[in-house]
């Protein structure tokens, strides 16, 4: 028994189940509420986590959820840090009345300017050859390189000038002859060493005086043993993963629940014996390129050999000569037309790069495979308010690949991208007075939608713990708060 100790669960993990943007954001901060903690593992800036309270929406990077409520935010080892985005987020939220207390592990690795850049250059390099990723352009995954590489900067090098100078010289004209030499791109400020020294040891100056740098496993070790309760919040998404993922379309960290203690400095007999939410959106949405089998239309720029002329709902709906036939034009403008709808309605343009989000119908091979990968014992769907209207709602069931019936995620890019999907279809369900079913909870909301999430949660043989209908905090109907249950 830990000093202190509450009962029931004191650690609770929430994951994206899919593509990234389920909703974690949201969720996180719901149930932050009963945490005392909220740790971010994974992931750096490239992350875009929405929190809605009333009027007011806050949308963070890399400070955690649970810093809307005043909750400690910790970035463990396994994330990324860009100290220029940290502190130009602490900076605004603080002129919005905030001043979170945020601990960063010194064993945390730092994103430099060359890393930004050189994630652009690869990404236009690997744009000539069209298998380019459409990543955020943080930087995320040269500095994960370099992390793996052995020759990465670290927040607790930032610490101590003469380690970072040291880091640099070696560092510096490596990236400097990759970028002239193998990619025959000119470089600037981003790699003088002069400069960044300069800058990063001011930053490292910053960490040191707010006291904000720890060993981020000592530091949760000893809150847990006070009594104090953690919430880790996953970035990104299962698909997404750099292991688990659709690679190379992927990341370059591990988003779903075994990225929790190899991030955080917990082991994993802590994570597992909590709890572990996959939050799901209700249908799918993918920023950047990769396969999307159930993806409704396109997005030009995004979607693999879509350029948008052939499926323009405008077009196709003109040049129908052939009345009351279902034809592929009539199809495409149709799916066209559902996937912005559902765009819209959604809300769905990137967080952090504004781009509007490929849409597809939920793939239940996907939600498998995320509860396998992550353990989950519970399910957040969100966005259930979101396909209200439709007529029908399909999820894709199991796909057809080659001539066999598949239930779960084929292991690489090409035979995954071969999948057809094989859907069921659902009666759509009306447009409801949410804030009315969220007073009155789970059996309030209309029957089609409960037909539809139970359909789910049977599939996928994870309980359902809670149901978002709007981006509000309180547009959420819990059916379970993890925290609350026994263990
Ligand atoms: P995250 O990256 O997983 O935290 O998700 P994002 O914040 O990138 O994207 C989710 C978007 O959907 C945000 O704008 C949220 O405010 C919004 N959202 C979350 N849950 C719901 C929901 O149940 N209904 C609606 N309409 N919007 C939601
Ligand atoms: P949250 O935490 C959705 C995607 C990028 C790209 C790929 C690699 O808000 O759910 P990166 O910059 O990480 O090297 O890009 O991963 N991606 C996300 N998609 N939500 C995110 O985060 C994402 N973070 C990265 O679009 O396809
Ligand atoms: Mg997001």
């Amino acid at each position: 028994m830990h000093r202190g100790a509450k009962t029931g669960v004191m650690v609770v993990t929430v994951v994206g189940s899919q593509l990234g943007d389920e909703g974690k954001g949201g969720i996180v901060d719901r149930w932050s509420d009963a945490a005392d903690i909220v740790v971010r593992y994974q992931g750096g800036d490239n992350a875009g986590h929405t929190v809605v309270h009333g009027d007011e929406e806050y949308t963070l990077s890399l400070v955690p959820s649970g810093a809307v409520r005043g909750k400690v935010g910790v970035l463990g080892n396994g994330c990324v840090v860009n100290p220029e985005t940290l502190f130009s987020e602490l900076d605004a939220l603080a002129e919005r009345g905030l001043d979170p207390e945020i601990r960063v592990a010194r064993r945390a690795h730092v994103v430099f300017p060359y890393h930004r850049e050189l994630d652009g250059i690869e990404e236009r390099a690997k744009a000539d050859r069209e298998f380019e990723v459409g990543t955020t352009g943080k930087g995320i995954g040269p500095t994960y390189e370099d992390k793996a590489g052995r020759r990465g900067i670290r927040v607790g090098d930032l610490l101590d000038p003469d380690v970072l100078r040291d880091r640099l010289e070696y560092v510096v004209p490596q990236k400097r002859a990759l970028a002239e030499s193998v990619f025959d791109v000119e470089t600037g400020d981003a790699f003088d060493i002069d400069r960044l020294y300069e800058e990063y040891r001011r930053y490292g100056e910053r960490l040191r005086e707010a006291e904000m740098t720890v060993d981020a496993g000592e530091f949760l070790a000893a809150e847990r043993d006070a009594g104090k309760r953690i919430l880790f919040e996953g970035a990104q998404g299962t698909m997404i993963d750099i292991d688990h993922g659709n690679y190379p379309y992927v990341t370059s960290s591990n988003p779903t629940a075994g990225g929790a203690p190899v991030g955080s400095g917990l082991g994993p007999g802590v994570v597992g014996n909590g709890e572990i939410v996959g939050v799901v959106k209700a249908y799918l949405t993918r920023v950047g390129t990769g396969p999307l089998p159930t993806e409704l239309g396109g997005v030009a720029g995004q979607t693999p050999g879509y350029d948008g002329s052939e499926a323009d709902p405008g077009t196709d709906a003109g040049t129908d000569t052939d009345a009351g036939a279902d034809t592929d034009a009539d199809t495409d403008a149709d799916e066209e037309e559902l996937a912005t709808r559902i765009r819209e309605a959604g809300g769905e343009y990137g967080t952090v790069t504004g781009r509007p989000r490929r849409v597809g119908w939920l793939d239940l091979p996907m939600l498998r495979h995320a509860a396998r990968a992550s353990s989950l014992t519970g399910l957040a769907i969100n966005h259930v308010d979101t396909l209200a209207g439709l007529d029908s709602v399909k999820v894709c069931e199991r796909y057809d690949l080659a001539g066999e019936s598949v239930g779960t995620i084929p292991a690489t890019t090409e035979r995954w991208a071969a999948c057809e999907p094989r859907y069921e279809e659902f009666d759509g369900w009306p447009d409801a007075d949410w804030d009315a079913a969220i007073g009155a909870g789970y059996g309030a909301l209309p029957a089609e939608a409960r037909a539809y999430l139970e359909y789910v949660s049977d599939e996928v043989g994870v309980p359902i713990y809670a149901v978002g209908v709007g981006p509000d905090r309180a547009q959420t109907i819990v059916l379970e708060d993890p925290f609350d249950r026994d263990r």
